[in-house]
């Protein structure tokens, strides 16, 4: 499991493995939207502030990917202990 931090509000929601990011925040009353939550159509990309995303989208490029500075929360996690999202 891993920590997502909204930035707007400070809150800290905790991901569970079996959960995806979008799920656990939906559960906390942060609505993101979505359509596919396959990775494939990039409606539910959001700013990463600080962290290191585990990308498992289709849709940003090799480099957007690499960036490090958004993701699809339907599908991608994380690689550190805690995401800072522009949320
Ligand atoms: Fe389509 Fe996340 S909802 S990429």
């Amino acid at each position: 499991s891993f920590d997502v931090k909204l930035a707007s509000s400070g809150r800290v929601v905790r991901i569970a493995a079996d959960q995806t990011v979008a799920k656990a925040l939906a559960l906390a009353g942060v609505e993101i939207p979505m359509s596919c939550e396959q990775g494939v159509c990039g409606t539910c990309l959001t700013r990463v502030l600080e962290g290191e995303p585990d990308h498992k989208d289709m849709y940003l490029t090799p480099e957007e990917q690499a960036a490090n500075d958004q993701f699809t929360p339907c599908c991608s996690r994380s690689k550190s202990a805690l995401l800072v999202l522009d949320l």
